[in-house]
């Protein structure tokens, strides 16, 4: 039999909630929706969803065993708590709270009702990211020192409630939580030092762009860098290991691996290269003869892994995939790169 859920909030994201579970999970269905918008309500009664009155009518619904939340972010932290509180099982939307205290706050409820709590960091899932989790697991370029994460548009705009400080609006908080979500995945070190250099270049209240640099403990360090207003757009990924590079170029996943060949000691050339920019000898290109040039691999990626885990957990059949401690650690690392911001040069930490 198929467990029921149910979704707060009917927009962009909640309604693809709806679609993808009803096409592809086969454990789950969605019951129904509460929204406060009337276009939202409406398009949710002709999409077929049983439509709730209010937040109290669908949380006296016992047949829904599971709620999605779907809302901006200000929301996230009071329906988690009342959902939790009447009994329900809770999947938020990223990221999962404004700061790291409000997430304790719901951590709390969760242990005190025994619910599940999990987080919907879905790019866990993307093709891009698994990709570069196994070139990193198989040692394919060596031990990586330095990775650039970063996404880019140039489309100059945050959609609606994106734009409001008030609604945890902003690019760390909206791509930088799933940026850093991947980078502590692959990286098992506490970060030890940030530079934030947030940016607003159009909008009034909330960084439209952003460059954060983290240095781990192991000796790893990464910049994650958000943008919307880039026209010359740099590599998805970029990965320098003591034996090689990975690049992935973009959404298309377009890149390679190069490392080292067999015959890689190179002789220094006796004369200076001069290239068409200037003279060089220690950055002139390598001979092609002396790497290897490798495909990316293939991954099977898929979203639907995110819902089949929360209904295997619901049997006892799976450890949660995202666990709310690990929410937390980003959180708690969202609001140092905000303190860092501020305070307008690196800090020291340990998360
Ligand atoms: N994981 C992802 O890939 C991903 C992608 C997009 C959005 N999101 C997250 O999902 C959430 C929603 O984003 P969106 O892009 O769908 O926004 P949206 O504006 O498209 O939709 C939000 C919906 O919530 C409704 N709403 C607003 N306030 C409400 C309230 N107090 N009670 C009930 N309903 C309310 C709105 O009417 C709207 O229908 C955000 O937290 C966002 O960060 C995640």
């Amino acid at each position: 039999m198929k467990r029921k859920l149910a979704v707060i909030g009917y927009g962009g994201i909640g309604s693809w909630h709806c679609k993808n579970i009803t096409e592809k999970i086969e454990g789950l269905e969605v019951k129904g929706i509460y929204d406060i918008r009337p276009e939202a309500c409406e398009k949710a009664k002709n999409d077929g969803y049983v439509l709730y009155p209010s937040v109290k009518d669908l949380l006296e619904d016992d047949e829904v065993e599971l709620v999605t939340i779907a809302v901006p972010n200000n929301f996230h932290k009071d329906y988690s708590i009342a959902c939790l509180q009447a009994g329900k099982n809770v999947i938020c939307e990223k990221p999962v709270t404004m700061n790291a205290e409000e997430l304790r706050e719901i951590i709390r409820v969760a242990e005190e009702n025994g619910k599940l709590f999990t987080i919907h960091q879905n790019r866990r899932w993307d093709k891009d990211y698994l990709m570069i989790k196994k070139i990193l697991a198989e040692g394919t370029v060596g031990k990586p020192y330095y990775i650039e994460s970063r996404v880019q548009g140039s489309r100059r705009m945050l959609h609606g409630w994106r734009g409001y400080r008030e609604n945890g609006g902003g690019m760390v908080y909206d791509w930088g939580v799933h940026l850093f979500d991947q980078l502590f995945k692959l990286i098992d070190s506490p970060v030890i030092s940030v530079t934030a250099h947030l940016i607003n270049l159009y909008s009034k209240e909330v960084d439209d762009n952003f460059k954060v640099f983290l240095q781990f403990e192991n000796g790893i360090s990464a910049l994650v860098e958000v943008a919307t207003n880039c026209f010359i757009n740099q590599p998805r990924w970029h990965i320098c290991g003591s034996n090689g590079t990975v690049e992935i170029k973009n959404w298309e996943l377009e890149g390679e691996i190069v490392t080292l060949g067999s015959d890689e000691i190179m002789k220094w050339e006796d004369d200076i290269i001069y290239t068409a920019a200037g003279p060089t000898r220690t950055m002139a290109p390598r001979p092609e003869h002396t790497m290897v040039r490798q495909p990316l691999p293939q991954v099977e990626g898929g979203w639907a892994s995110f819902y089949n885990n929360i209904v295997d957990v619901l049997d006892s059949k799976a450890e949660l995939a995202v666990r709310p401690e690990e929410a937390l650690r980003v959180m708690t690392l969202i609001d140092f790169i905000f303190d860092t911001a501020k305070a307008g040069k690196p800090q020291s930490c340990r998360i």
